[in-house]
């Protein structure tokens, strides 16, 4: 049996878990969210500034839900990269500090893999059900991570493929501000798409058609400029944005979906899963449900609480480190702010 604690500070989210045997006995979330929609995007220093300010509270708040003492755990956890450099160390320091008090291994944990086992996680309370594992085609989509991954087994995967531009998340907060939607535009953008059009009009799928496992937005997000600024006076037409908006989430889901089905079908999974936070979207779920129950796939979605950065994801991914004797990390390791999934060694 092990009690670990997890600490995730790689963006925007401050965020800390107790995992006990698979199960997430607590996961504080203090998302920051509303402080950066006023300046349009992630500001890194008020970022670092929010998260100096609440790692503390948040790691205490965690260990009373779980009805943990400090001395319980058996190993420390944090996320190592990529993400925002000093971001990154408040969160790895911090657990690297606790390690070294409570003479406890510390685990340094790559964000994207974490990312890869939070489909895994599910029920309430949440556990990670890996008892069920099948080989995967995992896509990541993120705000700042498009990614399509072959998970082998447990903690062995291969990377397929990329963004070579924007990431799909990226995609939907800045074709949302074309629109005049609030950041971050994703969530917005799918509210209105629930009642548009989406063949009203029609916007490119770049990549659609190629065979490699990339991807590329930003010619979406520029062919929709164009199309704005030749059709200023739909902006002022409710159903004419619900429509843009649905047009466009088309055009997104289209590209992501026809690529993991593609993947998975090259390399012959029978499973495929998906998380991050554009794995909220609605459009995205039900395309994805439509096409594997269609085409025999089993379909893993990270449950909508667990698809935007939190630690449980961190902490169970640590777990099965631990449980499985990986190396913990050096108290002396910095983070990873440009880590490439590629190179993770669980
Ligand atoms: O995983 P996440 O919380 O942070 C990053 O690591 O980037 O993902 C945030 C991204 C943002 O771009 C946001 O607009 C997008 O996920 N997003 C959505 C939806 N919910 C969040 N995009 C489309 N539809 C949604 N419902
Ligand atoms: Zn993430």
């Amino acid at each position: 049996m092990a009690t670990l604690l997890a600490i995730e500070s790689s963006c925007d989210e401050t965020s800390a878990a107790v995992i006990r045997d698979g199960c997430v006995l607590s996961n504080v979330v203090s998302s920051q969210t509303k402080l950066h929609s006023e300046y349009g995007g992630v500001v890194p220093e008020l970022a670092t500034r929010e998260h100096l300010r609440n790692l503390t509270p948040v790691i205490q708040t965690a260990m009373q839900k779980a009805g943990v003492s400090i001395g319980r755990l058996d190993a420390i956890a944090a996320t190592r990269g990529p993400g925002l450099p000093a971001a990154l160390m408040v969160g790895l320091k911090a657990a690297q500090g606790m390690a070294f008090a409570l003479r406890k291994p510390f685990i340094g944990i790559h964000h994207h893999e974490a990312h890869l086992y939070s489909p895994w996680i599910m029920g309430d309370p949440p556990s990670a059900d890996f008892g069920n594992f099948q080989p995967n085609v995992s896509l990541i989509v993120s705000g700042g991570h498009t990614l399509l991954v072959l998970v082998k087994n447990e903690l062995e995967h291969e990377v397929l493929g990329g963004t070579v531009d924007d990431a799909a998340g990226e995609c939907f907060d800045k074709i949302a501000k074309l629109i005049g939607l609030p950041y971050p535009g994703g969530p917005e953008l799918d509210r209105l798409a629930a009642t548009g059009n989406p063949k009203a009009y029609d916007f490119p799928r770049p990549m659609l058609h190629d065979p490699k496992h990339e991807f590329s937005f930003s010619g979406l997000k520029t062919s929709v400029r164009y199309f704005l600024q030749k059709n200023p006076a739909l902006l002022n037409d409710e159903q004419a944005v619900r429509n843009i908006c649905a047009s466009v989430q088309a055009a997104i889901v289209d590209v992501l979906v026809a690529k993991t089905v593609r993947a998975a079908q090259k390399y012959q999974v029978k499973c495929i899963t998906a998380s991050g936070g554009v794995t909220c979207n609605s459009g995205l779920r039900q395309r994805l449900s439509e096409v594997c129950a269609k085409q025999g796939y089993v379909l893993r979605l990270t449950e909508k609480s667990l698809c935007t950065d939190n630690a449980a994801m961190i902490g169970i991914l640590a777990e099965q480190q631990f449980l499985k004797g990986v190396e913990s990390t050096s108290l002396d390791a910095e983070i990873q702010p440009t880590w490439e999934l590629a190179s993770a060694v669980s």
